[in-house]
């Protein structure tokens, strides 16, 4: 198991032992961020820090901040047993799981980040308010866990949460941050649905509806590799011909601004330069994917 810490004091400490224990001469420490709930999407962010880093820290915290509907912060499943046991089975050194106290003490923060336009489109429209939140509690953490100057940091996360991985990239350039971010493919189940801690809220008839998601992104992705037209509107006619999937947005953009793009899968330059984003709402699941056109 690893060691758990509760409080920042707790975690500098703790993490001041761990990097020297690791010296002599630089170290490297990996910040994977989290709010439990662990499943293999998870557990290919801890393995990519272990792989990657001397020291490897976990956090796991469900951050009011980002959450617009108290309800669905209120179910949003805890499993910190199970999650520990993951993260040790990864070999990850320190798990920070802080209170709600502990991160905003006195209750929610006056001065917060603003994710701006980039925010504002896709999950912003539907989660107002949700990226400021995350960023803030990204920053937090970041600032919580930061190494030494002559320490390599890296932090990681889901290419998954395509709009929050664009933001925080964004965040870390227009104010400065140290750490690297490093991106980790996301993980399917089998069926090609993409993991996520709030599956388990499907019913089985709805996980099977929702498989149309990934289905109706590779159905781009094969045109875009073969150089067909896109067909956006057949996909998304696929979409919504499965009665138990509300489809909310089904965009070609590009994956650091956002913008809406024009495939061409001759001019846009072929390293996945283009995503494709969908959002659907599959009972009471909002489920969101992509998938980079013509990564390699
Ligand atoms: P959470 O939803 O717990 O996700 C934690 C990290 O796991 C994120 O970087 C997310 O993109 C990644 N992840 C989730 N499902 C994945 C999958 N199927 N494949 C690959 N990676 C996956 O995202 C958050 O928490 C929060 O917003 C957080 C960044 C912790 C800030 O509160």
């Amino acid at each position: 198991r690893p060691r758990v810490l509760t409080t920042a004091a707790e975690l500098r400490a703790a993490l001041a032992e761990q990097l020297a224990a690791a010296g002599p001469g630089p170290v490297s420490l990996g910040l994977v961020p989290t709010m439990g709930a662990l499943h293999e999407g998870h557990a290919a962010l801890a393995r990519a820090a272990r792989t990657e880093n001397d020291v490897v820290v976990a956090t796991i915290f469900v951050n009011p901040l980002q959450f617009g509907d108290p309800l669905d912060l209120d179910r949003y499943p805890r499993t910190l047993e199970a999650d520990l046991e993951i993260l040790g089975g990864y070999g990850v050194d320190l798990v920070f799981v802080p209170s709600r106290e502990e991160m905003y003490p006195g209750g929610e923060p006056l001065v917060r980040l603003s994710a701006g336009r980039l925010g504002a489109r896709f999950e912003g429209e539907f989660r107002p308010g949700h990226f400021d939140g995350m960023l803030t509690v990204v920053a937090k953490l970041l600032h919580l866990a930061w190494p030494a100057a002559d320490a390599a940091y890296r932090a990681y996360f889901g290419q998954k949460d395509a709009q929050q991985l664009a933001l925080i990239r964004r965040m870390v350039r227009d104010l400065s941050f140290t750490a690297d971010i490093r991106a980790v493919p996301t993980v399917r189940s089998a069926e090609g649905l993409a993991l996520s801690s709030r599956n388990r809220f499907l019913t089985a008839q709805e996980a099977d509806a929702a498989l149309v998601l990934s289905r109706a992104l590779r159905l781009l992705t094969e045109r875009a590799v073969r150089c067909e037209p896109l067909d956006l509107e057949s996909a998304v006619a696929l979409v919504e011909s499965q009665p138990l999937v509300q489809l909310e947005y089904f965009e070609v953009v590009d994956p650091d601004t956002l913008e809406p793009l024009a495939f061409n899968c001759r001019e846009t330059p072929f390293s996945g330069e283009a995503l494709a984003l969908i959002a659907a709402r599959v009972g009471s699941v909002r489920l969101i994917d992509n998938q980079p056109l013509l990564a390699d």
